[in-house]
This record gives structure tokens, sequence and C-alpha cells, in this order.
């Protein structure tokens, strides 16, 4: 079955969906994404990912192209045809196709929109949870508004690459006082001696993760201890438990950071026991 992709009004073979070469997402990276997760054909915190994809678009000047309830029927429909019970439903709009010139393009400039759907290895990430995986930590060198959910991520791509030339799965950014940021596609969490979760602010230093979100009414719900604050990289090698969120990974144990065992060095059980209990309070469209 070849994929669907949905680009500017049609849903197309994926060979077929192609974008305009001045289109400003490919030459300047001028937009915008999302990523939710679909789970048993069911769009998790679809409501939450659209709130927070206005907020971007707001925050860069870009018009939203169709109605919330448009957007959400698109992505159902991508969900569809693409018969993806267990996965991924991913959406760009970025500022549109104008002739290049750094400046934005003349009001009315319509923004172009992607939006396609692919199935997870949903079996293949259990066996991932089960055994933890490993972080590497690198400097934070992004820009300082990493809370809008903007398609400039090459300091994230190169994270990522160095965290898989290094073993790991996935890289953790390092601010100039030594505190972990976030991920290079997810939040940072730490677990400590005393058992408090610990995960940064959600200021401008982070994206502020649904999953991430949605983890914390859970966390409050459970009446486990929590604090919001920065935790520095010393302070998440001596942690008994260590764990990430995003929505293709929901809460994924943490077993290594940069080659030192976390804990035991196997996922940890306030990890596991809210990888569990996550969906029951996540939302369901
Ligand atoms: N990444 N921080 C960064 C830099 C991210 O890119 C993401 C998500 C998160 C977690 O956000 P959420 O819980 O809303 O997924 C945090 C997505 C999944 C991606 O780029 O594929």
């Amino acid at each position: 079955m070849s994929r669907i992709t949905y680009v500017n009004g049609r849903y197309l073979p994926q060979r077929e969906a192609t974008v305009h070469v001045e289109d400003r997402g490919y030459q300047f990276s001028d937009g915008v994404y999302e990523v939710c997760e679909v789970r048993g054909a069911h769009i998790i915190d679809q409501r939450r990912h659209l709130a927070r994809l206005k907020r971007s678009l707001a925050e860069l000047e870009i018009t939203m192209p169709m109605t919330e309830t448009a957007l959400a029927i698109v992505m159902r429909e991508c969900v569809r045809r693409n018969r993806v019970r267990d996965g991924l439903v991913y959406l760009q709009i970025t500022r549109g196709v104008a002739r290049r010139d750094h400046a934005f393009p003349p009001p009315g400039t319509a923004p172009s929109i992607v939006v396609t759907a692919r199935t997870l290895n949903v079996a293949g990430n259990e066996r991932i949870a089960a055994e933890g995986l490993a972080v590497i930590t690198v400097p934070d060198n992004r820009w300082e508004r990493v809370d809008i959910k903007s398609i400039s991520l090459l300091p994230n791509v190169l994270a990522k690459q160095a965290a898989r030339e290094r073993g790991a799965k996935e890289a953790w950014f390092v601010d100039r006082g030594g505190h972990v940021t976030e991920g290079s596609s997810s939040n940072a969490w730490i677990v400590t001696m005393g058992g408090t979760v610990v995960t940064r602010p959600a200021d401008n230093g982070i994206l502020r993760g649904i999953t991430r979100s949605v983890l914390l009414d859970v966390i409050k719900a459970q009446g486990l201890k929590l604090e919001e604050r920065p935790f520095t990289v010393e302070e998440a090698y001596g942690a008994r438990e260590a764990f990430l969120t995003s929505a293709s990974q929901i809460v994924m144990p943490v077993v290594r950071i940069d080659d030192r065992p976390v804990g035991n060095g196997a996922p940890g059980s306030v990890a596991t026991a809210l990888r569990a209990e996550f969906h029951r309070h996540a939302d369901w469209a």
C-alpha cells in the first residue's frame, strides 16, 4: 500500500506529494510542526497539540491555514488512509512559497501545510522500554526560542547523530550553568535518591512537551513528590532513575548517561509505573 500524504489541500501518494523549491520551510526552516501519537487508531492529546501549534504559529506570525476542526479532520483522514493503528501523525506548516527574500513575504501569501501518518514499531519500543536506553550530554547551542516548535532543528539533528555515534539513543542538552535543558527530541527527567521526580520548568529553555504536561498531572494524581526545577548533569549522574518523555516514546527509562549507569543500571520503578499509567490520563480523539 502506498503511503498517502496530505499536501496543500490534496491527499496524494507520497511519491507525488511535493512542495515548491521556494517554500520558505525548505529555504529558511520558516515553519512549525507537531507530532501526535496514534494509539489504537486514536490520536492522543490532539487538542493540546493543536493548542501548542496555534501558539507556535502566533509567535512566528504565520496564519493558521485552516480551522482547528478542519485540521483535526485532515489528521484523522491521514491516519485512516494510511491504516495506522499505532504510530505517529506529523503535521508541518510553513510561511508558504515566495521569491527568496529573508523578510516575510507579502501579506496574503498562503501558508503551506503537509500532514503524514505512519506506523511505529510498538513491540520494538516496548523492548527498548524494558531495557532502558542510553543518553549522552552535549552543550545546548540552540537559539533562545526553543519553546516554539519550529522546524529549525539542525542542532537537534547534530546532537542526535552524536548520540548515535556514541552508541546512545538520545542527547541531553546542557546549558552554560551545567543544567540539563531537554533532549534533542524529548524532555528530560530524573528521580532523586529521595524519590522526588525532577524536571526543568517549561520556560523558554525547553519545549513545553505535551507528554510532559500530561505526565505532570499523572505524577500529581499519584501523590509523588515533584519539583519543577533545573537539575545539573552531576545530579543526573547520581540520580536513582532517569527518563525522557515525548509523543513518540511516551515515558522511556534512561539507564546510562555519558556511559555511567543510572541507579542500578536498569529501568527504574517510577519510570516504569508512569509509562504504564500514562494513557489513562491522556485524551483520546
Ligand atoms: N519531539 N523537546 C523537544 C526538543 C522535542 O522535539 C519534543 C518532541 C519534546 C517532547 O514534546 P511532546 O511530548 O509534545 O512530544 C521535547 C517530537 C516527538 C519529534 O520531534 O519527533
